[in-house]
């Protein structure tokens, strides 16, 4: 419903409508569908001859319940829709007509443009915000990479869906809550104390991730041949557990290493999180959450193993503890969901995870499910229908070259790096009198990647490729980027204050009509984001966008001649900048939105 901006703004309106003129039938037959937003907006028909409007709504039906005749009630209903737009500046664009049984609505072109340069040159940055998330937190738990290891391409859709969704519900007026649930804790960290002690020299003079990488894979090959390291792993993590000084100083040691190097990535990608809660924050959360849990009577003992048995709907038992008392990933998951409810009264909790989760995150709601109907909980108070797993597909390199420094992990910052570096080549070639080339470089090049993720649907896996990701000309970051740049650049020629737009009916051409529509659509698309937890929405957008305006830029005049924006007609060419400052304006924010950077020259 969410397509047709337009459309829905008139079922709107001819509701309101309806609803003054025959209250009693509204009353008395709620579930008419003409009474229903969503029922009318089906019924509306786009008119064969533009002359009649854009839209037509045949009275018929209503004609016959009403007993009365379409043409009377069309009279009537047309001066009602018709006060109902005067009284509301954003819809000024829209009027309606009767003809017949037909009523007709139309969208002013001009009036549109009014409406929609005048809101964007006011709002600027602040055009699509909206405060209909006001008072509502949204916890938003992504990227979560796992400690000790290094930051795989694996982890980069979660970092840039959730550092978008992060961006696009603050827009909305929602307090986002930034949960970074690191991969701290667990057996494979008595593991790597034990390759430490034994080996942690050899690790000096590597870089420490790649160093820690290189403990944990020499203890699997060596544990092989030596299955007493086994129990001293055990042993170790044990002791770990235990709160043992001298491990907990290890582990304490491998995070901030780890951290470290996170943040680094976290930095060039732009994103921050609010918390860095990662597992080992539940640590002392583990007895409480069982305690609970047993008391709500859903543990039960399965070859020493604490599970939830979920076999009757249709989920593997939730595995909560292992005989020797060791809990488990779930667990901390529960624990965690509890302790947000407690600590932040979420709206909402997304965990922006990949889809092989997806069974994991079933198990652990499920879970939560029975826990609240087990404890009685009041409707108000639960928790189940406001958790999300936003679940998404692979991302492919096509490049096998860039998985040999770690065996077969990708590591995303040699990616960045790589698109850094293509970046640059490309502007040296293209404009090598640029002031901040390095600067510049690394903002496409890292937009690159990010696009190249943000502009695949989330449950399909990207592809990546280096040619189609970088290139100015395509489906890319940096195309979008390119037309950011040009527009600035023609706001730079123009060299002065854009003055308010005094006549609106220049815009009077089809490329034009497209743009306007577009940016009308900007703060719809926006929502349409946040309600699918979709960025890909707002990234098709922009490529339509930049494709309408990019047809605006080209456009030739009737002699053939390139329509130039700026020309010697001074009324023309202001208002033309108005509209190049929307697009720019509505870019930049779109990409923010996905978290990419927009360089104003490139
Ligand atoms: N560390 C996990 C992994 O890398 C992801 C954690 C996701 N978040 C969560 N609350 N389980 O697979």
């Amino acid at each position: 419903m969410t397509g047709d901006r337009y459309g829905s703004e008139i079922a709107r309106v001819t509701v309101k409508a309806f609803r003054h003129l025959f209250p009693d039938l509204a009353r008395s037959l709620p579930d008419l569908y003409i009474f229903h937003t969503d029922l009318l907006y089906e019924r509306l028909e786009t008119p064969k001859n533009p002359e009649m409007g854009n839209y037509a709504l045949p009275l018929f039906d209503l004609a016959k319940i009403t007993r009365k005749n379409p043409a009377e009630i069309n009279s009537e209903l047309t001066v009602v829709q018709n006060n109902v737009v005067r009284k509301d500046e954003n819809l000024a664009h829209l009027s309606f007509e009767a003809v017949g049984g037909f009523n007709n609505a139309r969208v002013s072109t001009a009036k549109l443009a009014e409406s929609v340069l005048k809101d964007i040159a006011k709002k600027a940055d602040d055009y699509g915000s909206s405060d209909e998330g006001s008072g509502k937190n949204i916890v938003i738990d992504f990227s979560s990479p796992n400690i000790a290891k290094p930051f795989g391409v694996g982890h980069l859709r979660s970092t840039a869906i959730g550092a978008s969704l992060y961006r696009v519900f603050e827009k909305l007026g929602y307090k986002p809550i930034g949960i970074n649930h690191l991969g701290d804790w667990g057996t494979q960290f008595g593991k790597l104390i034990v390759a430490y002690r034994l080996w942690g020299s050899e690790m000096m003079n590597k870089d420490p991730i790649t160093g820690l990488y290189d403990l944990y894979v020499k203890f699997h090959k060596e544990e092989e041949n030596d299955p007493s390291l086994s129990d001293k792993a055990r042993e170790a993590f044990k002791a770990l557990e235990d709160g043992q000084q001298e491990e907990a100083e290890l582990w304490k040691e491998f995070r901030d290493l780890s951290l470290q190097s996170f943040m680094q990535i976290y930095d060039l990608l732009n994103v921050r999180f609010d918390y860095y809660h990662g597992e080992s924050f539940y640590n002392d959360k583990m007895d409480i959450t069982m305690d609970r849990l047993k008391k709500a009577g859903l543990i039960m003992e399965s070859e020493g193993a604490q599970v939830v048995d979920l076999e009757q709907y249709d989920l593997p038992p939730c595995l909560l503890a292992k005989a020797d008392g060791a809990t488990l990933y779930a667990t901390r998951d529960i624990a965690g969901i509890l302790y947000r409810w407690q600590e932040f009264r979420f709206h909402k909790a997304l965990y922006v995870v990949g889809s092989a989760q997806r069974d994991h995150f079933k198990q652990v709601f499920k879970v939560i499910e029975l826990l609240e109907e087990a404890e009685g909980t009041p409707p108000e108070e639960r928790i189940r229908s406001r958790l999300h797993h936003v679940e998404f597909g692979w991302i492919k390199f096509q490049d096998k070259a860039m998985s040999t420094r770690m065996g077969n992990i990708i590591i995303l910052e040699d990616v960045l790096a790589k698109a850094t570096r293509l970046a640059r080549e490309m502007i040296v070639a293209k404009n090598p009198n640029l002031s901040d080339i390095d600067g510049t470089a690394e903002m496409i090049g890292v937009g690159a990647v990010i696009f190249a993720d943000l502009s695949t649907r989330k449950h399909i896996d990207v592809n990546f490729d280096w040619d189609a990701v970088l290139t100015f000309e395509g489906e890319t970051g940096p195309y979008l980027q390119y037309t950011h740049a040009r527009l600035c650049s023609l706001v730079r020629h123009y060299a002065r204050e854009i003055p308010p737009v005094s006549d609106f009916s220049c815009f009077d051409r089809q490329e034009e009509n497209r743009v306007l529509d577009l940016l009308y659509r900007f703060p719809q698309i926006i929502l349409e984001a946040a309600e699918t937890y979709e960025p890909y929405v707002i990234s098709s957008y922009l490529l339509n966008l930049g494709a309408a305006f990019n047809k605006v830029y080209q456009r030739k005049d009737d002699a053939g001649r390139i329509d130039k924006i700026i020309s010697d007609d001074i009324n023309l060419t202001a208002a033309r900048m108005a509209l190049v400052n929307a697009v720019r304006v509505v870019i930049r924010e779109g990409l923010r939105l996905m978290g990419i950077e927009a360089p104003e020259e490139m």
